[in-house]
């Protein structure tokens, strides 16, 4: 399958840094190349990234994403972000469920399972995350938490669950330059594509990614795993030539 390599910038960025970061990516995205890549924004830069893409053609591989999207499709929710405007913006992606939302903003498995359906109803892809906090695995209990998590959003999205990207990101390793070691990160994916499998007819096909950490150096080896299809990137999406040298380990 083709590999996704996606960014998250977080809440990190500004008009012009930015516009020089894109144009640092753009030299290297100029060619084709065998994996899909995408960037997830700050929402109020989408409007710009949609922009750039228009006026350099070099950008035109470089797919555009949300870090998150409400719940609710349309009303009374203050500084909310529908997946309607994200598609009016041209987003292709939307991150839920990252640990930082569940973490700081309380997010609910269920509340991750309603973005999802609002994402997919509109006709972007939640890249939907789910992953253990270090206590959680010291406890024995990674397995159990990531399948409670994913239950969740194939229990809301049916049959739907096999249009969703999903991310596997350790708490533990997000942030902290510790990385799950490719065979430890391999076994959750397993565990998670089984998952699936038991939900879809169509899990062979679904992309599970790898975030937490992920760098130039390592990302050859995550990515060799049979069920690591792609990574979500943080830290090293904020340096293109960090990000490019992880796309070309993917392709
Ligand atoms: P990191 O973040 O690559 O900086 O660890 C990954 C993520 O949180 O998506």
């Amino acid at each position: 399958m083709t590999p996704l390599i996606a960014g998250n910038w977080k809440m990190n960025g500004s008009l012009a840094a930015n516009e020089a970061l894109l144009g640092a990516l753009a030299q290297g995205l100029a060619a084709p190349g065998a994996a899909e890549v995408a960037v997830c924004v700050p929402a109020p830069y989408l409007a710009q990234v949609q922009a750039l893409k228009a006026k350099w053609p070099a950008l035109a591989r470089l797919q555009l994403g949300a870090q998150d999207v409400s719940h609710q499709a349309t009303g009374a929710y203050t500084g909310e972000v529908s997946a309607a405007m994200l598609q009016d913006l041209g987003c292709r992606f939307a991150i839920v469920g990252h640990s930082e939302r569940r973490q700081y903003h309380g997010e609910t498995d269920a509340r991750v399972a309603d973005k999802a359906k609002q994402a997919l109803a509109r006709g972007i892809t939640p890249i939907v995350c789910v992953g253990e906090t270090l206590a959680e695995r010291e406890a024995g209990h990674t397995v159990e938490v990531v399948k409670r998590q994913l239950a969740a959003v194939i229990h809301a999205n049916g049959h739907c669950i096999s249009e969703i990207v999903l991310a596997y990101e350790p708490v533990w390793a997000i942030g902290t330059g510790k990385t799950a070691s490719p065979e430890e990160a391999q076994a959750v994916h397993a565990v998670l594509r089984a998952q699936l499998h038991a939900a879809t007819p169509h899990a062979g096909l679904l992309k599970i990614i790898y975030g937490g950490s992920m760098n130039a150096g390592n990302a050859a080896a995550l990515l060799a795993q049979p069920d690591i299809d792609g990574g979500l990137i943080g830290g090293a999406a904020l340096k293109a030539p960090d990000f490019l040298s992880i796309l070309a380990a993917a392709a």
